[in-house]
């Protein structure tokens, strides 16, 4: 079979590589600990779980659901992000329904990019930033994520004629892999640096509920006339654990949503109905299911950095998402030190590197296994003294 040359243009997608060998270490007999992959562990909100059941059971609900959503799909998330960040939107030209944000990311490049165009992407960053644009046949122009800037880029160090040259341009907060979080200044630069350059500005926000020690994150549509820039990603799949249900959203610039569902309507025929009446339920979530969501992570969280400093690896506490990103003891790299620690103790963790090479030097431990299992993992590395 002849293999189109936009494929050789990707790599494969690192964590598939890697589960392989978490495979291979199982099959040798290691009891794994997954904490390498933001795969949610807990249950959805009960509501959501009745709605999908009752919809399901209606015998008119399961054809061809519609390419732009149930207009009350719509509604719901524009009263979530009315309730949750005083935003108003449209919901006939502002919100768009998603069979997850990943689709939408990656599919948004398809909608704005050509080839010889150029994307703005952060390193680290959430992979499908990159492999979208290259699906695309665009370039990507990275830009550091560094310690030093709290993992907030330096937006005066792109350099000009990149960012004159760039079509789109990709940020992330509370952000995936570093933990790292932006407030509404940094956002409302951001927003400024896209005006400036005549970029469309994605923001993706799919952590925007996941959040500890009383942490409230902003949404970029926060910032007065953001959505003439941007355009904002968001899910279900952590904010309600919902990771398989497939349910996102975009929302914002209308123009760019145009041109996503002109996309959309091409190659998907979207999203099964009761997995949207599902989504409606899971849209009013009330805060105290997610206080106490976020107060499980939290404990992981805390025994993640307790063990960590244990053994002298450093992280600093994150505000928001599920992840902490520790830097490696020095001598080994990020991948080295991930894989000798699954091979010795059969705890799976991510290499820093899977998020581009600014990642070295640091690994990715997420919180979504069983606290039991946390617990036992730092046991693990604190007697394997890796
Ligand atoms: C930063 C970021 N964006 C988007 C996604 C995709 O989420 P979804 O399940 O909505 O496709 C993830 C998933 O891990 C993520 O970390």
């Amino acid at each position: 079979m002849k293999r189109s040359s936009r494929l050789s243009n990707i790599p494969p997608y690192p964590f598939a590589r890697w589960s392989r060998r978490v495979e291979t270490a199982r099959q040798q007999g290691l009891n794994v600990i997954r904490l390498d992959i933001g795969n949610p562990d807990l249950a959805p909100p009960g509501e959501a779980i009745e709605a999908l059941c009752r919809s399901a059971r209606q015998a008119d609900h399961h054809g061809y659901p519609g390419y732009r959503g149930l207009p009350a799909l719509r509604e719901a998330i524009t009263e979530y992000y009315g309730r949750r960040f005083s935003v108003a939107l449209d919901s006939k030209t502002e919100v768009m329904p998603l069979i997850g944000s990943k689709e939408g990311i990656v599919n948004m490049a398809l909608a704005c990019l050509d080839p010889g165009d150029l994307a703005l992407v952060p390193d680290p960053g959430y992979a499908p930033y990159t492999m979208g644009t290259s699906l695309a046949g665009a370039g990507v122009c990275t830009f550091p994520l560094l310690a030093e800037r709290g993992f907030l880029p330096d937006l005066q160090a792109i350099p000009v004629d990149a960012a004159n040259k760039a079509t789109l341009m990709w940020l992330n907060y509370p952000n995936n892999p570093t933990g790292a979080t932006a407030d509404l200044e940094f956002l409302t630069r951001a927003v400024d640096f896209a005006r400036q350059h005549d970029l469309l500005l994605c923001h993706d926000a799919p952590y925007c509920d996941v959040t500890y020690y009383g942490y409230i994150a902003p949404s970029i549509l926060q910032v007065p006339g953001a959505s003439e820039v941007a355009v904002e990603f968001n899910s279900l799949s952590k904010t309600c654990n919902m990771a398989g249900w497939r349910v996102g959203m975009a929302v914002g610039n209308r123009d760019a949503l145009a041109a996503l569902a002109q996309i959309k309507s091409n190659v998907d025929s979207g999203i099964f109905r009761p997995l949207q009446e599902a989504a409606i339920q899971a849209l009013a979530t009330g805060p105290a299911w997610l206080a106490s969501r976020n107060q499980v992570y939290q404990e992981r969280m805390d025994i993640l950095l307790e063990g960590l400093k244990a053994i002298g690896m450093r992280a600093s506490r994150p505000r928001a998402t599920l992840y902490v990103w520790a830097q490696v003891p020095s001598g080994k790299t990020s991948e080295e030190f991930a894989r000798a620690l699954l091979e010795k103790t059969g705890v799976a963790i991510a290499p820093g590197t899977f998020f581009g090479p600014a990642g070295e030097g640091y690994v990715r431990i997420s919180v979504t296994a069983p606290t039991t299992q946390v617990r036992e993992a730092m046991e693990r590395l604190h007697q394997s003294a890796i």
